[in-house]
């Protein structure tokens, strides 16, 4: 054994998944909160052969180009946007993913977005620790409803179907937009009353969220952001809030990631931040543990991944000439 395992997590993961891949492999998980270093990642590559990733960890072709045993990545995600996929593709690398299990929750977190934003829970929270509720007000803390408003869903694939459908419930028009279709983005900016982001970061969708389109949004609406930071342009948002441009927005992602406590956008008004947890419940977290690590073991035993986004580099991985 060298210095370093061949595996690495780079992260504990809840519940009992990662016993399996250590039964199996010569595995270290760092132990830390905080991601690994680029240092550190960098240290473990020239012995690497299966890597799990985190997205806080960029997967990029530096680091692929320095492991040159590498076989199997995993993160532990849905969104692949850490990990440069061509890369790995062009070493025929498999790369793993964790989609469908998080599905739900994220659509959850998402409708728990819209009603806290649009029923001002935040504000209403602090108003009552604070010891300013004094009386019931007929114009205390008005808000607008979700019930029956429309919601543009940009992306509709699993997430945004999701959404979708617990959106029916309430009586909502839906409004969408993606790549299999739906209406025009700029008429689902100019009539919806809710638009939630649930596309995935890539070159097109980055900063599609920017000056443009916060200006056809309505003043009274509201922007939901469980996708990825970056498809906002976080500096247009801080603005668009501030000047009343639209009513408010409710992000479980930002860019940067996380949000410094000092960034301009957290004295906007009107904002509800959580800290990228759309999928942190119990059982979504444990499952993704179980698919991350099935796929990292199929990876490493040149099996088909059960979720992986190369299909194509299947089994094709071979040792990089030093
Ligand atoms: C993902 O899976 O891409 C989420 O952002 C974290 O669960």
């Amino acid at each position: 054994m060298g210095a370093h395992p061949r595996v690495f997590v780079t992260r504990e993961l809840p519940g009992g998944a990662l016993e399996r891949l250590e039964a199996e492999h010569d595995v270290e998980v760092w132990p830390e909160r905080l991601p690994p270093s680029r240092d550190e990642l960098l240290a473990r590559a020239p012995k690497l052969e299966g890597l799990l990733s985190l997205l806080t960890d960029p997967v990029d072709a530096e680091l692929i180009a320095a492991a040159p045993d590498l076989r199997a990545i995993s993160n532990y995600a849905v969104g692949v946007d850490n990990v440069d996929v061509k890369a790995a593709t062009a070493r025929g690398i498999p790369v793993g993913n964790t989609p469908d299990v998080l599905t739900e929750s994220t659509a959850d977190l998402a409708l728990a977005l819209m009603l806290g934003i649009a029923r001002r829970l935040g504000e209403g929270e602090a108003f009552v620790r604070a010891g300013e509720w004094t009386t019931w007000e007929p114009g205390l803390m008005l808000g607008r409803d979700l019930h029956g408003a429309t919601v543009g869903i940009v992306g509709y694939g699993r997430i945004g179907q999701a959404v979708g459908r617990r959106l029916e419930g309430f009586g909502c028009e839906l409004l969408t937009t993606g790549r299999s279709g739906g209406v025009p983005l700029d008429e689902l900016l100019e009539r919806s009353h809710f638009v939630t982001l649930h596309c995935p970061l890539t070159p097109e969708t980055r900063g599609l969220i920017g000056e443009d389109a916060l200006a056809r949004m309505k003043p009274t609406a509201y922007l939901v952001n469980t996708a990825r930071g970056p498809v906002v342009d976080t500096d247009a948002l801080a603005r668009a809030l501030r000047r009343g441009e639209i009513a408010g927005a409710a992000l479980d992602v930002t860019d940067p990631e996380p949000l410094p406590a000092d960034n301009p956008l957290l004295d906007a008004p009107n904002l509800l931040v959580v800290p990228h947890v759309a999928s942190a419940t119990h059982a979504t977290r444990g499952r993704m543990a179980d698919i991350a690590v099935d796929n990292l073991l199929a990876g490493l035993g040149g099996r088909p991944m059960p979720h992986s986004v190369n299909a194509e580099a299947r089994g094709r991985a071979t040792p990089q000439a030093p």
